[in-house]
């Protein structure tokens, strides 16, 4: 059985996700959910599910994203994961911390990467007039938001839709997505998967 621990920056709404897909014959468990906010809502549904929690608050370490990532580490290690989710964790990773998890480490982002990597990714493609959004899960790599895809979500972008309206839309698809591309990846499976 794999060991998955999930950090979030928020509502934590794929985490929740994530954590309701593994039971049953799912590979894997989730071992931890840690935050860099201490009072991001996410904690406390973790936390309701019965999972272990644990917060690291970066502010106190200013620009000392090392020192930030060593106290985050020790809760990490602590669990001993085998694999790694980012769910809606905001804080860009230093290239040793990628390192460490190298091939073991997961990401969603709010995109069809490799369109809109980083931040405001709905306003951007609603900016741009594109007729379709969507989502990404992609291993992490030391370039931000680039690395191999491993599962891609689309929905069509509608007449009068606003950046909130897209956002919601592509969250649900998102909730889908991340738990099936966790699947595979658990099962030592790396296919890319296509939605819908
Ligand atoms: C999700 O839309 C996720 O794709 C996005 O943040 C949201 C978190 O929501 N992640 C990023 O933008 C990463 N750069 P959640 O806390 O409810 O899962």
């Amino acid at each position: 059985m794999k060991r998955v621990a999930i950090l979030i920056s928020g509502g934590g709404s794929n985490m929740l996700a994530l954590v309701a897909s593994m039971t049953g014959d799912h590979p894997a468990r989730p071992v931890l959910v840690a935050s860099n906010d201490p009072v991001a809502a996410g904690i406390a549904k973790a936390a309701g599910q019965g999972i272990p929690t644990a917060t690291v608050d970066h502010r106190p370490f200013g620009r000392d994203r090392a020192g930030f990532e060593a106290a985050l580490l020790c809760h990490i290690e602590a669990a001993a994961p085998d694999i790694l989710c980012l769910a809606g964790f905001m804080r860009i990773l230093t290239p040793g911390f990628i390192q460490r998890f190298q091939g073991r480490m997961l990401n969603i982002h709010p995109s069809l990467l490799p369109k809109y990597p980083g931040l405001h990714t709905h306003a951007r493609a609603l900016a741009a007039g594109d007729n379709e959004a969507g989502c990404s899960v992609h291993e992490v790599t030391a370039d931000l938001d680039a690395g191999p895809i491993l599962g891609q979500a689309r929905v069509p972008i509608l007449p009068g839709d606003t950046e909130a309206s897209l956002a919601d839309r592509v969250l649900a698809l998102e909730h889908r997505l991340y738990p099936a591309v966790l699947r595979r990846f658990a099962a030592g499976d790396r296919r890319p998967i296509l939605l819908p």
